[in-house]
């Protein structure tokens, strides 16, 4: 039998996690073949609540699932860890300002980068769902000098997959017709959802939509602002669309993308695209179930590129603000 992957997944007892263990447990991340430890990390008034999760991990007697460990201390946590799964994270209270959002998460994310940095397996890969995802996920890596900035990721793929599922809604096909979609940028509202390269049933998808307003003014906006429509309408956030998105995520990073299709992540730029240099952005990319690899050589049209520069300078903001507190 296979060696365990140890697999820790942060803010275990939130709801997010409540979606996003069980599909672990059950091989959705990392295949049939592969048994999972997973050692879960809450804050100590969440322990008992994650212990009753575990409890219900244990009466689903999954064939794959070795065991499970809680802890409250994120070294201990983070102990030879093959996959993180960063997920707990201060949200935005009343009242609170963006500094103070961005300080609150620094004294999460950088601790957790240093736990990573000390005691994580070699081969370690790293996914932030916590928002601010894409800073904080620049917070740990910065705090982890030892592994290799290519490792930690944020998490655009809830966004990549609404937006398959409204070019499918669109054009009346399924949403594995729909390949080569691109979020760039921030996830958040100013992220830059492009269709440019999408293909539908094998067609350019603009030729397929044949819609090019419907593009602007509604697909983009429904993208963008598709969590705080969640938020409206369940009185609470996404929660297993986004677990569901992390599973795909780490399952295209580790087992590979299907050959000839990108998907969306948030990862360090090598400066293409006009991203500067080492922010962590969204990007079409590819894995051969090694490293993410950004999909170099797309034509960007002006309008999408400025539609690009306006989330990276969201994100430069944000890295700013956060080099201004000492986070990184
Ligand atoms: P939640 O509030 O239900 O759960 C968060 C959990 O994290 C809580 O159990 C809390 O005790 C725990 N936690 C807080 N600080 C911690 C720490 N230092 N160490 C370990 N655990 C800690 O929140 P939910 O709905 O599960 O969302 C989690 C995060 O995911 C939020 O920041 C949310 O904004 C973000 N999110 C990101 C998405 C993306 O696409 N990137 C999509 C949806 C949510």
């Amino acid at each position: 039998s296979t060696t365990p992957v140890n697999v820790t997944v942060t803010g275990a007892a939130g709801q997010i996690g409540y979606a996003l263990l069980f599909r672990i447990a059950s091989g959705a991340m990392l295949g049939p073949d592969t048994p999972v430890r997973l050692r879960l990390l809450e804050i100590p008034q969440a322990v008992k609540a994650a212990e009753g999760t575990a409890m219900e991990l244990d009466d689903c007697a999954f064939p794959l699932l070795d065991g499970v460990d809680i802890f409250d201390d994120a070294t201990a946590a983070f102990d030879g860890v093959n996959v993180a799964l960063l997920v707990g994270a201060r949200p935005r209270g009343p009242g609170m300002e963006r500094g103070d959002l961005l300080a609150a998460n620094g004294g999460i994310f950088g601790p957790q980068g240093a736990a990573i940095n000390a005691g994580a397996a070699d081969d370690v890969r790293v996914l932030v769902v916590g928002n601010p995802a894409n800073t904080n996920a620049l917070i740990a890596a910065s705090s982890a000098p030892d592994v290799p900035t290519e490792r930690f990721t944020a998490m655009m793929r809830l966004d990549h997959n609404r937006a398959l599922a409204q070019l499918a809604q669109k054009t009346g096909t399924g949403v594995a017709d729909v390949t080569n979609v691109t979020i760039w940028g921030n996830h958040s509202a100013k992220q830059y959802p492009d269709v440019a390269h999408a293909t539908i049933g094998g067609r350019p998808a603009p030729e397929v939509i044949g819609d090019d307003a419907w593009v602007t003014d509604t697909f983009i906006p429904t993208v963008a602002k598709r969590g705080a429509a969640i938020i409206d309408a369940r009185g609470a956030s996404s929660a297993a669309s986004a677990a569901n998105a992390a599973i795909d995520h780490v399952r295209d990073w580790v087992l590979g993308t299907p050959a000839g299709e990108w998907t969306s992540v948030g990862m360090v730029s090598d400066g293409s695209y006009g991203v500067p240099e080492g922010l962590i952005s969204g990007f079409p990319a590819v894995s051969t179930g090694g490293a993410w690899e950004i999909v170099q050589g797309l034509s960007v049209s002006e309008t999408a590129q400025a539609g690009i520069d306006v989330s990276v300078g969201e994100l430069t903001e944000e890295r700013d603000a956060v080099k201004e507190l000492g986070l990184i």
